[in-house]
């Protein structure tokens, strides 16, 4: 019986041989690393909290990818020492799983955004959008004041809900049916009404521009930003994890 080196020696010595067990040999080890990820739930584990955008955090991501901010901020923190102390607990793959088109960034001008939501108020995150070096002297963004006298209306959220759900996102009827409302319902001063708090349990409703007059572009970013990185709630997930904030 050949020996395993007398067939190795004649696979060498043959080359179109060669390249059939070179292909052979990475076939299986593509299908055992591919394959897996095909099967989409089994890639990306469930975490609690994680839920779909509501309508006003939507259109401030709509704002927010129209504006280029991925340019310059990444929404990606690794499961690196100094950016977990940094920017706190690494981010997961739930946590983007609602991402239509995702958001890591490759592009770090200013910092990361993935956990920015709560750790400035909404007049402070208004404010630096509007003119980032009243507050950050050294800052190299740039301003985005007319945000703020931007009126928006939520009349082709119920569209933009839609074509997320045809994508996978998980939006219920309801939801989708009530877009248009919950769109002013989240950024109204006097909280939400009509039935809000139902559809988007854990959702913050105030007004996020600090002008209640109006609801502008600013609302939608802001409400937009003070969500990022608080849907999950870390000390649960990750007992462990670095949690400085
Ligand atoms: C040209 C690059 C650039 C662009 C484009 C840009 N930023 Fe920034 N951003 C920065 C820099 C630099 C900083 C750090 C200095 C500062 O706070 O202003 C920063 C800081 C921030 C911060 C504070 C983060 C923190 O943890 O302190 C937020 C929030 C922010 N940017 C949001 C945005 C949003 C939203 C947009 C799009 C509308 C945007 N940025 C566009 C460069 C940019």
């Amino acid at each position: 019986m050949a020996s395993v080196y007398s067939i190795h020696d004649k696979l060498q010595k043959h080359s179109i041989k060669l390249l059939a067990g070179i292909l052979a040999a990475i076939s299986v080890g593509g299908i055992v690393e591919i394959a897996p990820l095909f099967l989409i739930e089994n890639t990306i584990e469930k975490v609690d909290g994680m839920r779909p955008y509501t309508p006003l955090e939507l259109a401030g991501r709509n704002i927010y990818v129209r504006e280029g901010c991925y340019l310059c901020h990444s929404q990606q923190i690794r499961p690196l020492r100094d950016e977990v102390e940094r920017y706190g607990p690494y981010s997961l793959a739930a946590e983007s799983m609602y991402d239509h088109p995702f958001q890591w960034g490759s592009k770090r001008t200013g910092p990361d955004l993935a956990r920015v939501g709560g750790k400035y108020s909404d007049a402070w995150q208004a404010r630096h959008l509007a003119d980032p070096r009243s507050l950050v002297p050294e800052s190299v963004m740039p301003a985005y004041s007319f945000l703020a006298a931007t009126p928006l209306d939520g009349a082709r959220m119920a569209d933009d809900l839609t074509a997320l759900r045809r994508t996978g996102v998980p939006y219920t009827e309801a939801q989708i049916a009530a877009a248009g409302a919950d769109f002013a319902a989240q950024a109204s001063p006097d909280g939400a009404a009509d039935g809000f708090a139902g559809r988007w349990p854990t959702a913050a409703a105030r007004d996020f521009d600090g002008n209640p007059a109006q609801l502008t572009e600013m609302d939608a970013l802001v409400a937009y930003l003070q969500m990022l990185g608080t849907l999950v709630v870390f000390p649960k997930i990750i007992p462990d994890a670095n949690f400085n904030r």
